[in-house]
């Protein structure tokens, strides 16, 4: 496996011709990062999924980075008028960036990209970088996140080695990405269309281009008659080693500290009315005696503390709320405490609005059944 930078053109050349031979090429985007493969290639589509240990019938993302790319992957002919406007509304103030749209699949696209579906999920990133390498390449490279499946999604690339390791080829490095939580993916082969995962751009968002859609996030009545309409809504499917319990703030603020025990916050009130309750100061926060994650340096300024039992090891998603700070946060302080042996980690639920929906959606699926 080759580690490089996406800032370097060559590097973004080699990583490209890689793709365009059947390899696989881990990459970020704006959301989180991708493990790219050729759409157009069986083989190498089949690769990503042995890579991932990704069940065949959760199908993929087709990225591309040039809206005339969209005429090979999907038939936008196939939709009704309105659904049509919608799309085209849509890819125009949303694309390039974190939404997913699911369209009636092209012909040239590979029932494995789809797993067998008469649709195809597409969407156009607006990380520089993965556009450069999307260009390059074939121009519609298929990626799921880059995480063995069912486990915490990468936000950076050291994420993706220590996950993946030697099953990715090439892994570019653009540092942590931006914003943290996947996609949102949006089925606009229903009317009204129905959100399939919460993401990247909220459901408010979304309303104020294409009208209301569907009230629930996922469920019956979709043009795909698949047990679950989007495989990745798997109950658990963003599942760190630790066990994990989700909690609203009145349930934190009667929450005892356990020795062993780590505490995401939301925001710096709760940590603050928390610490009260347990009539201790607030400690910096710093973990316990640990010094590496699996051989990985933990992030600097994460200094082992000496006395672990007596200090309880918390984070806050964003110190003053806000919701993008504590989205893109939110996989690296999960990665960051599963790899620190403590016994229970218990997560504050966000605000259920705007982005807050997508990082409650991948907390309490963190939490599993
Ligand atoms: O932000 C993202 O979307 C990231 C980056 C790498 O772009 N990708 C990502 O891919 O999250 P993945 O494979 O982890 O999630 C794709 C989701 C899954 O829940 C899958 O079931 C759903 O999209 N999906 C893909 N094609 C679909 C289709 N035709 N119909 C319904 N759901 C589909
Ligand atoms: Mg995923």
């Amino acid at each position: 496996m080759q580690f490089l930078s996406i800032e370097d053109d060559n590097a973004v050349r080699i990583a490209a011709e890689a793709l365009s031979a059947g390899l696989l090429v881990a990459f970020p985007t704006e959301t989180v990062y991708g493990l790219g493969a050729d759409v157009f290639n069986p083989k190498a589509l089949a690769a990503v999924f042995a890579a991932k240990g990704r069940p065949r019938f959760d199908p993929l993302i087709v990225h591309i980075a040039d809206p005339a790319a969209l005429e090979r992957i999907a038939r936008l002919s196939l939709l009704e008028r309105a659904s049509r406007e919608r799309a085209a509304a849509l890819m125009a103030r949303f694309w390039p960036g974190p939404l997913t749209l699911i369209l009636p699949r092209g012909g040239e696209v590979p029932d494995l990209a789809t797993s067998g579906l008469p649709t195809v999920a597409v969407r156009f990133p607006a990380h520089p970088g993965a556009q450069r390498l999307i260009r390059l390449s074939t121009g519609a490279i298929a990626a799921p996140s880059a995480n063995p499946f069912g486990r915490l999604s990468p936000t950076r690339a050291e994420h993706v080695r220590e996950g993946l390791g030697d099953r990715v080829d090439i892994i570019l490095d653009g540092g942590p990405a931006e914003v943290g939580v996947e996609s949102t993916v949006l089925d606009l082969c229903t009317d009204p269309p129905r959100i399939l995962r919460p993401g990247g751009i909220s459901r408010e968002r979304i309303e104020e281009i294409a009208g209301s859609l569907a009230a629930e996030s996922c469920g019956a009545g979709s043009l795909l008659s698949v047990p679950a309409a989007s495989p990745g809504m798997l109950k658990s499917h963003y599942a760190p080693r630790t066990l994990l319990s989700v909690h609203s703030r009145e349930e934190m603020l009667a929450l005892d500290y356990r020795p062993g025990e780590g505490i995401l916050f939301f925001d710096g009130t709760s940590r603050d009315a928390w610490f009260a309750t347990q009539k201790m100061p607030v400690p910096p926060p710093v973990p316990p005696a640990v010094s590496s994650v699996r051989g990985m340096p933990l992030s600097p300024g994460a200094a082992p503390q000496a006395k672990p039992e007596t200090i309880p090891v918390y984070r806050v998603f964003s110190e003053g709320g806000d919701l993008s700070e504590a989205a893109a946060k939110l996989f690296e302080l999960l990665h960051d405490f599963d790899g620190l042996g403590l016994s229970r980690i218990r997560a504050e639920l966000a605000p259920d609005t705007g982005l807050g929906a997508a990082i409650n959606d991948r907390l309490r699926r963190a939490q599993g059944v």
